[in-house]
């Protein structure tokens, strides 16, 4: 449990999750059983804002649903667990949806995710109080509405932390470089970018942002990070007993390190935290009771 309360505002994807449960991964082409199977709210952001309530957090959820039964059902999730849903957009079409095969054998999940919803405007973003968060947590979405936001939140809550998770290439993405206090790279995006070495990678980093933070999570390894101005951090992996679930691990490490970060912890110390949670979390199916 979090040493104190904060506010936390995370913008990007709530999603349905269908999560079939199978003994291993299947050769394409093959029919079989499920051995279970759950419909849960997923999503990025969703995730980590769930994470973050249990970690004694005051957190509201941002995004776009369809107007169909599953947003209600999502949007129930998200308010059973205490999470404002207020700046939540209904669009005509269906909520995103996640069809996962989660394999018994390692815990690996694989996600065929299907979305027609526009993005969350810029406009739809400058509705938003923002006045008393601590800190707003977006996804690496629509470049070019993500660039109107941070700079939104540049003029109205200046002195509120924002991480920006960038997980994805997407064209124009490194326009939003500039104005988060911490970006959470993904390993992906690294490997895209050309890098194998983490390190080189985050050092590459600084003359096109002006972050003090750089993160940058590397899989079954651990997890690197990076102040502006210091060396590069590493922390290994908290591996449990047994991997049972990996689906949302990652969403789960991005709320950890927000917690961290909110509690005045440094990078070193933050990056073990999110490895302890995360770990706990592949340990553990699904994302209650994660923090006891
Ligand atoms: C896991 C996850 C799922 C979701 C998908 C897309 O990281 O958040 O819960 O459906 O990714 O956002």
């Amino acid at each position: 449990m979090s040493e104190k309360r904060r506010r936390v505002l995370g913008m990007g994807v709530a999603a349905l999750d269908i999560i079939n449960e199978v003994a291993e991964y299947p050769e394409e082409d093959a029919e079989l059983r499920a051995l279970n199977r759950r419909i849960v709210r997923g999503g990025n952001a969703a995730n980590t804002l769930c994470v973050l309530a249990q970690l004694g957090h005051d957190c509201a959820w941002a995004g776009i649903l369809g107007d169909d039964a599953e947003g209600a059902l999502v949007l129930q999730d998200l308010r059973r667990r205490g999470i404002d849903t207020g700046s939540c957009v209904r669009h005509p079409g269906s909520t995103p949806t996640s069809y996962v095969v989660l394999s018994r054998a390692n815990g690996s999940r694989t996600i065929v995710h299907y979305r027609d919803l526009p993005e969350l405007s810029a406009a739809d973003f400058a509705r938003i109080p923002l006045a008393g968060y601590d800190w707003v947590h977006f996804e690496g979405r629509d470049p070019k509405q993500t660039a109107l936001m941070l700079r939104d939140c540049a003029v109205r809550i200046p002195t509120t932390g924002v991480s920006l998770e960038v997980e994805k290439p997407r064209m124009g993405i490194e326009s939003l470089f500039l104005g988060p206090d911490v970006l959470i790279f993904s390993r992906h995006y690294a490997r895209s970018c050309g890098y194998s070495d983490p390190c080189r990678f985050l050092d590459e980093q600084w003359d096109r942002t002006d972050a003090r933070l750089l993160v940058l999570p590397w899989g079954a390894d651990g997890a690197y990070a990076q102040p502006r101005g210091g060396a590069v951090c590493f922390a290994p992996v908290h591996r449990p007993d047994q991997i049972k679930d990996t689906l949302g691990a990652g969403d789960v490490f991005n709320a950890a390190l927000i917690d961290a970060l909110l509690a005045g912890l440094d990078a070193e110390a933050a990056l073990d935290r999110c490895n302890a949670l995360a770990g706990h979390k592949c340990g553990t199916i699904g994302m209650d009771g994660l923090v006891t």
